[in-house]
C-alpha cells in the first residue's frame, strides 16, 4: 500500500530516530515534539493578539477579570512550563530571564540543555507583522544533577538540534537534528504540523539583502563599503532586491527560501550587535549551515564562538555562504 500523503512532524522524528539514531531513548525526539506543542500553544495565543483590546489589555484584566500578561511573557511562560517537568532537561535559559532558568527541586533532570528566545520581534506584534520563536538544544557538559551556566556556555557548534517556530501567514516550525533542515506547517483544522518543506536548501543566487539602514553611518567603514558594494550590483550572483522586517526569523525564513544575506552588524550604539549569540545567532546559524549556507560575526564562524555570557551579543552576517564570506573579506581589508 502506498504510504499515505500526510507526514505529521512525530511521524517524520519517529523515522528519522530509527533510521539515524537507532538506539536512542526516545527523549530526544520527545523533547523536540514539546518544544513543537508549547509552540501550538504560543500560536493560538499569538492569533489573538488583535483581539486584546475586547479580551484585555496586555498588562490589565480583560472583560472576564482575567490577568493579561504580555504576549513574550506568556511565550516565555508556555515554554517554560511544557519543559520544566519532563526529566529531560537539567537547565533552560531565555532571552526574557536575567539567570539561568533551574529545573525545579520536585521534577527529575536529564540530559539536554535548551535555549530559547521565546517570541522574537515582539515590537511587530502590534502592526500583525510575523514573530517567531527561536530555540537550540544540547547534551550537558556536567556529569549529574541540576545543569549549571557551564551547560549553557557551549559553543554552537555542540548543538544537537535547533530551529525555530514562525508565527506568520501560517504557523510554520522549521527545525534540523543535523539531517538537513525541514519545514512543518501547522495544519489548524486538526493542531498537527504537518512536513511542507523537505530538506530546504538555500538557493545558489541570493536575492535579498536584509539589514536595518538606518544605522549606515553607525557602521564601521567595511561594513559600509560591503553594503554600497552589493547595493551597486558589482557582486556576483549579489543580491537585486532589499527586504527587511525587523523580525529576525521573518527576514531569515524569507532569505533561507528565497536566497540572499541578513547582517546586523556592531555600531556605534550597539558595540557587539544586537542579537544574543545563544537565542538568536547559534540556532540560525546551526539551520543556515545545514541548509547549505554560513554565518560569521564578520571575522568568526558563528557557531565556533564559545559565549562567556549567557546574554552576550554578536554582530551576525548570514545566508548564502559566498555573501557571508565577502563580507568576511571586507571586514579584513582584503576588498
Ligand atoms: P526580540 O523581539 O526578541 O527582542 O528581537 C528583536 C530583534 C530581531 O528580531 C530583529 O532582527 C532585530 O531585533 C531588529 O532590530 P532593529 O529594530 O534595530 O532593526
Ligand atoms: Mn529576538
Ligand atoms: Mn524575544
Amino acid at each position: 500500500m502506498k504510504p499515505h500523503g500526510i507526514i505529521t512532524l512525530s511521524r517524520f522524528m519517529l523515522e528519522e530516530r530509527r533510521r539515524v539514531r537507532k538506539d536512542a531513548s526516545g527523549a530526544f525526539t520527545e523533547l523536540l515534539l514539546e518544544v513543537a506543542f508549547a509552540a501550538k500553544v504560543v500560536a493560538r495565543e499569538v492569533n489573538k493578539a488583535g483581539l486584546v483590546e475586547i479580551l484585555g489589555l496586555e498588562g490589565g484584566e480583560n472583560i472576564h477579570g482575567e490577568d493579561v500578561t504580555k504576549l513574550d511573557v506568556y511565550a516565555n511562560n508556555v515554554f517554560y512550563n511544557a519543559l520544566d517537568h519532563m526529566g529531560l532537561l537539567c537547565v533552560m535559559a531565555s532571552e526574557e530571564n536575567d539567570e539561568l532558568i533551574e529545573i525545579p527541586d520536585r521534577f527529575p533532570v536529564g540530559d539536554y540543555v535548551l535555549v530559547f528566545d521565546p517570541l522574537d520581534g515582539s515590537s511587530n506584534i502590534d502592526a500583525n507583522v510575523s514573530i517567531g520563536t527561536i530555540f537550540a538544544i544540547y547534551r550537558r557538559v556536567t556529569a549529574r544533577g541540576k545543569g549549571t551556566v557551564e551547560d549553557l556556555l557551549q559553543p554552537g557548534n555542540r548543538i544537537l538540534a535547533a530551529g525555530y517556530v514562525i508565527y506568520g501567514s501560517s504557523t510554520m516550525f522549521v527545525c534540523s537534528t543535523g539531517q538537513g533542515v525541514h519545514g512543518f506547517t501547522l495544519d489548524p483544522g486538526i493542531g498537527e504540523f504537518i512536513l511542507s518543506h523537505q530538506d530546504i536548501q538555500v538557493p545558489e543566487k541570493a536575492k535579498v539583502y536584509s539589514v536595518n539602514e538606518v544605522y549606515y553611518d553607525k557602521w564601521d567603514e567595511p561594513v559600509r563599503k560591503f553594503v554600497d558594494h552589493i547595493k551597486s550590483g558589482a557582486a556576483d550572483s549579489g543580491p537585486s532586491t532589499a527586504r527587511y522586517i525587523g523580525s529576525l526569523v521573518a527576514d531569515f525564513h524569507r532569505n533561507l527560501l528565497y536566497g540572499g544575506i541578513f547582517l546586523y552588524p556592531a555600531d556605534t550604539k550597539n558595540k557587539n550587535g544586537k542579537l544574543r549569540l545563544l537565542y538568536e545567532a547559534n540556532p540560525m546559524a546551526y539551520v543556515i549551515e545545514q541548509a547549505g549556507g554560513y554565518a560569521s560575526d564578520g571575522h568568526t564562524r558563528i557557531l565556533d564562538k564559545t559565549p562567556t555570557d549567557i546574554h552576550e551579543r554578536t554582530p551576525l552576517f548570514i545566508g548564502n555562504r559566498n555573501m557571508v564570506e565577502l563580507a568576511e573579506k571586507f571586514i579584513a581589508g582584503e576588498m
